[in-house]
């Protein structure tokens, strides 16, 4: 019997997901069907024990639900813990397993799709909301040291005290970094999505500095303010996206896909 997957999420008509998933699937030859449903932003429980009651063996999930599916679970990795996030659940004997593997997608595109190596390096955090707190302890265990920027420094202040006297996560706010040079410069707000950039003073980047947008699919800002800048890499997030799909495919099927031919697919 076709084993059931799908992405839950709202919106979630735009997500790429069931092609990845449809093309890991074809690659490895594995018998799964893997769908996108958008539950109504009052009813994700209701939609997983919908799922679960009709034999689904596990979902990806997406805004704005991924603080919902981490307190839904009976157990937890260990980045779904720290991250207090999970965007893979696995439904086995009963229980609701919860994962994160967003902050793997990034360092998996980072380090191996960008060839750009993480240890030692200084990392500039833009954004203190969902998408900034599922990557700081990836970065952070990778030997990473964070500045995270927010309008809101409180928010970014609450990040950076779950790492208090480690001495290499810091919270600032954005005018606060006029002088301070990155070799890595992440965006994790959602500016792009009203085409806006975050108020970044000139001459951030390193020389060699990689610009990190964790949107895909447009041009932000905040890349062509990175190009401006002199970045020598620049990315956008899609390579997080196929990354992060490979870890929860591997989670569900015990079996890795190839990410490089349908990175290529996507990108084309
Ligand atoms: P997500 O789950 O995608 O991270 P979120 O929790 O709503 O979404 O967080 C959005 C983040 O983008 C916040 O850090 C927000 O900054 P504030 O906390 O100061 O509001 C940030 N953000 C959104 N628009 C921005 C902009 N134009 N410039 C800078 N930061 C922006």
């Amino acid at each position: 019997m076709t084993d059931k997957y799908a992405v839950i999420g709202n919106p979630v008509s735009h997500s790429k997901s069931p092609l990845i998933h449809s093309l890991f699937a074809q690659q490895t030859g594995q018998d799964m069907s893997y769908e996108a449903i958008e539950a109504p932003l009052d009813g994700f429980a209701a939609t997983i024990e919908r799922l679960r009651a009709e034999g689904y063996k596990g979902c990806n999930v997406t805004v704005p639900f991924k603080f919902e599916a981490y307190q839904l679970c009976t157990r937890l990795g260990d980045r779904a813990r720290d991250a207090k996030a999970a965007n893979t659940l696995i439904f086995r004997d009963g229980e609701i397993l919860g994962a994160n593997t967003d902050g793997a997608g990034l360092l998996a595109d980072i380090e191996k799709n960008l060839g750009f190596k993480l240890m030692w390096k200084d990392a500039l955090l833009l954004g203190a909301g969902g998408a900034a707190a599922g990557v700081l302890w990836p970065l952070f265990n990778a030997g990473v040291g964070i500045v995270i920027a927010n309008r809101t420094i409180e928010k970014a202040q609450l990040l950076a005290d779950e790492f208090k006297g480690s001495g290499t996560v810091y919270a600032r706010r954005y005018d606060e970094l006029a002088g301070k040079q990155f070799d890595l410069v992440i965006n994790a707000t959602s500016s792009g999505l009203k085409d806006e950039l975050p108020p970044l003073p000139d001459g951030i980047f390193k020389p060699g500095a990689l610009a990190y947008d964790m949107m895909y699919g447009r041009e932000t800002p905040f890349l062509r303010y990175a190009r401006e800048q002199g970045a020598t890499a620049i990315s956008d997030g899609l390579g997080m996206l196929v990354e992060q799909a490979a870890e929860a495919f591997y989670l569900w099927r015990n079996v890795r896909p190839d990410t490089k031919p349908v990175l290529e697919k996507l990108r084309a």
